[in-house]
């Protein structure tokens, strides 16, 4: 059906944000898609979008209102799932992408969800922590109605952690008059969190990291490894590849970037940041002056671990790395990929390189359900396993169809979904 349209939908990027690059990825690899392609236009549209009013009192007694967002992209794998994220940015396009690539992950590594997300638009750093708990119980309680342990299970993104998610499980506990640990993933351990949920990220970007290596003959040993982001994803990837004798020659945060050519003190730097917020001043390096020389560093790996749309036609062609893992979802912009096409960087996407915190958080929703705890060795190997099992499929199709890393992921992952669809037919 055609028609003329005045106003542009939501569907529509306006300008390429997080949603058109994601739309652009999918057109991508529809031509891969087969019969299948004939129903790719599911991938297009999420399925369920929620927007709430978050309003809470402040603690110098006024009224302050946020906007929140749950956007269900696809369940047709099961139910969804994805972090929730607080930050001042957070638009309705930002977390529809969020979302898609969501869906792409699980099917990608195979396990049993949809894909979803969620986030409220606040700078959680300018609230105070009474402030910060209103705020995300005011937001579970608005996003009650379609979350849930078997319809869609929140975990944590930039700027929520395992305090937020205890909260959150609280608040959805009080709601239906029972305690229900599987509605969220990531909580502390005592409250039905699973052991390595917290380093899972991380450790499965120094997983596919080493895979990536070993494909371009790089020892990690020695190698020289540039992080943007040095939260819970890039901090706990910093520190695997310093463990495994990698030199961290620059990190990048929201505040500043510290570079040090030895190698900088990893333990040191996070102790620096817990205490002041960020690597600003940390003694132990120098810092850029302009933020963009961080991309023109001399580094073998290069770590996006903090936001979206990082790597740009702005920058890619100043890049130096020959590895790219992608620890931040949608870091690589799709004309950024091109030109690293051409330089021959090997670019390890998200899909498959930060999908080792989903993976756990599936391990740890078992868990729940079963009341049965696993071991943090059991978890790590597992973990190891599929990460390697998923880039190792991923590498095979990337090669038999001459495609990227990028297209095949997107090549497993959508089959998977589509797949499910034709199988479960369109109700009604
Ligand atoms: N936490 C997870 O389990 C998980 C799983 C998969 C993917 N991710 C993705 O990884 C990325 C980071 O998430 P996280 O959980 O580590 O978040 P986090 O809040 O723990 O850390 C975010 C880091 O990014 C930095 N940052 C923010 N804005 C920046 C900017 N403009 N330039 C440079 N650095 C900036 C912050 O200073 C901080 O160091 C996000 O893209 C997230 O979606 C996270």
């Amino acid at each position: 059906m055609s028609s003329q349209h005045q106003i542009p939908s939501y569907l529509v990027p306006h300008d390429i944000g997080p949603w058109g690059v994601y739309l652009e990825q999918i057109d991508r690899v529809t031509p891969y898609l087969g019969g299948l392609a004939r129903w790719v236009e599911t991938l297009k549209r999420p399925k369920r979008i929620l927007i709430v009013d978050v309003p809470i009192e402040r603690d110098d007694g006024t009224i302050a209102h946020f906007e929140g967002y749950r956007v269900q992209h696809n369940t047709s794998r099961g139910p969804g799932k994805g972090g929730v994220r607080f930050h001042q940015d957070v638009t309705l396009s930002e977390v529809m992408a969020l979302s898609a690539w969501m869906t792409v992950k699980n099917a990608a590594v195979n396990v049993p969800y949809g894909g979803a997300k969620g986030g409220i638009r606040v700078d959680p750093k300018l609230l105070s922590q009474g402030e910060l708990q209103r705020i995300t119980r005011r937001y579970t309680s608005e996003i009650n109605i379609i979350i849930g342990p078997n319809k869609d299970i929140p975990a944590p993104d930039v700027n929520t952690n395992e305090k937020v998610m205890a909260w959150m499980m609280d608040t959805y506990s009080m709601n239906q008059g029972s305690t229900a640990t599987g509605v969220v993933t990531g909580k502390p351990i005592s409250l039905g969190g699973s052991l390595g949920r917290q380093e899972a990220t991380g450790r499965g970007v120094f997983v596919v990291g080493c895979e990536a290596a070993a494909k371009r003959g790089l020892d990690i040993a020695g190698a020289k490894v540039a992080v943007q982001g040095f939260g819970n994803v890039g901090g706990v990837a910093a520190r695997l590849f310093t463990e495994a004798g990698a030199k961290v020659v620059a990190v990048q945060d929201h505040a500043a970037t510290v570079i040090h050519e030895g190698g900088l003190d990893i333990t040191a730097l996070q102790e620096h940041v817990a205490r002041h917020g960020s690597v600003a001043g940390f003694p132990g390096g120098e810092f850029l002056k302009e933020r963009d020389d961080f991309w023109g560093i001399d580094c073998d790996i290069l770590v996006p671990a903090a936001l979206e749309q990082q790597i740009t036609t702005e920058n890619a062609s100043r890049i130096r790395a020959s590895i790219i893992l992608e620890g931040a979802n949608g870091p690589t912009t799709p004309a950024a990929d091109d030109i690293l096409k051409e330089k021959n960087v090997l670019v390890v996407p998200d899909v498959i390189a930060n999908a080792g915190g989903v993976t756990v958080s599936y391990f740890e929703w078992v868990q729940d359900f079963s009341s049965f705890f696993w071991t943090e060795d059991e978890i790590n190997l597992r973990l190891t396993r599929i990460m390697r099992e998923a880039f190792a499929a991923v590498w095979q199709i990337a090669s038999d169809k001459r495609v990227s890393l990028r297209t095949a992921a997107f090549i497993v992952g959508c089959t998977r979904v589509l797949q499910a669809r034709e199988m479960r037919g369109l109700y009604p």
